[in-house]
């Protein structure tokens, strides 16, 4: 016996992953229905071999339906969601919405599985920003093996993590720049994105940090611990999907690179790719399509007494994304929503 499934935002960059996602992972389905706005009613998205077409969202019943894996911002989110949960169906959500509500679980299943038990005072489980999802992913068996005291991150930012537009944004004006009669101003970006990077992801913040670094600091301290020290710069790139992320840890104990790359090897969702040769690490172009979070440079920090730097890679749009959320509705199905 299989689930009732909801993807609102289908027509979306994290809702088709999530389609290809459930497909791939062979998620117990008994019946989908793929949602976005009445502007896209009728258009057709893929699930595996069959094809869909979207309902409008707002005026789908989810009555009797048990999981809605939700990709549509914030804005909706905030009309739609509760009335989903009201109905009795379990929302995942990828917006930034309900991340730091207290009632509701920010679950990365490699990490903190057990989180997702608290689901039902809101009947809604949230989804971490992507940047720090893959990261969390790294951070958390090398903090169970030597206590991570702080974190100095910089990320390098795929144009899908700011959607459809983002991605368009990046190829017009790509293209742009061997026809400059074409131009394309900046619109969805601050600056020109195509062959540049901007060091400015969503709004900034008084202290003159972004929301985007404000993020990282607090989804990490609610994912992991919360005496983890996080100092995040986060930086848009020309890449269309994958972020790229240079990690410095300080640790209470002494963790050795040798160490450090054998716990990193044997923990859940992580590939270690860490030669010291020409080619010997991971990129963003690589992850792309890719279930893992993949680890390269890992070499010790001889500046400070217990440190440790790398390089950590991963589909954006899969484990900063969709593929998290799917992962969040199976440790549900396995741990509380049991059938058959
Ligand atoms: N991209 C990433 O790396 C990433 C990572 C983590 C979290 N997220 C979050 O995931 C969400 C979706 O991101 P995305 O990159 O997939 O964006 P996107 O490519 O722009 O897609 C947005 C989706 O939401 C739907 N939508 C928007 N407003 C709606 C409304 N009022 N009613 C019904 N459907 C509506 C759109 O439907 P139409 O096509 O009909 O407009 C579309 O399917 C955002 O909250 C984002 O912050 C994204």
């Amino acid at each position: 016996m299989g689930y009732k499934v909801v993807v609102a935002g289908a027509t979306g960059n994290v809702g088709r992953e999530m389609l290809n996602i459930l497909a791939e992972r062979e998620f117990p389905i008994d019946d989908i229905a793929a949602l976005a706005s009445r502007r896209s009613l009728g258009t057709e998205v893929s699930f595996g071999d069959r094809t869909l077409k979207t309902q409008d969202l707002e005026a789908f019943d989810f009555t009797g339906w048990d999981i809605a894996l939700f990709a549509i911002g914030s804005d909706a989110t905030k009309e739609y969601a509760p009335k989903a949960a009201a109905a009795g169906c379990v929302v995942i959500d990828n917006s930034s919405l309900y991340r730091y509500d207290p009632d509701v679980p920010l679950v990365v299943p490699e990490v903190n599985a057990a989180a997702v038990d608290g689901y039902a005072k809101k009947n809604i489980i949230a989804n971490p920003n992507c940047s720090t999802a893959q990261m969390v992913v790294a951070l958390k068996p090398l903090h169970d093996r030597a206590k991570i005291k702080r974190v100095v991150v910089s990320t390098y930012q795929a144009t899908s993590g700011a959607g459809k537009e983002g991605v368009d944004e990046l190829w017009d004006q790509t293209k742009a720049i061997y026809n400059p009669t074409d131009e394309v101003p900046p619109k969805k970006f601050q600056k020109q994105i195509a062959f540049n990077v901007i060091p400015h992801i969503d709004s900034f913040m008084e202290d003159g940090s972004t929301k985007e670094e404000w993020k990282m600091v607090v989804e990490t301290k609610k994912i992991v611990d919360p005496g983890i020290k996080v100092t995040a710069t986060c930086v848009r790139v020309p890449v269309f999907v994958g972020h790229a992320e240079s990690i410095n840890i300080e640790f209470e104990d002494h963790l050795d690179e040798d160490e450090a790359r054998d716990i990193l090897r044997e923990a859940p969702g992580i590939m270690v790719i860490d030669k010291r040769e020409d080619g010997g690490y991971v990129t963003p172009v690589e992850c792309v399509g890719d279930f893992a979070t993949f680890i390269s440079r890992i070499r010790q920090d001889s500046t400070i007494d217990n440190g440790l730097n790398l390089w950590c890679v991963s589909d954006n749009l899969r484990k900063g994304a969709a593929l998290n959320a799917v992962q969040i509705a199976e440790t549900l199905c396995n741990r509380v929503l049991k059938k058959g």
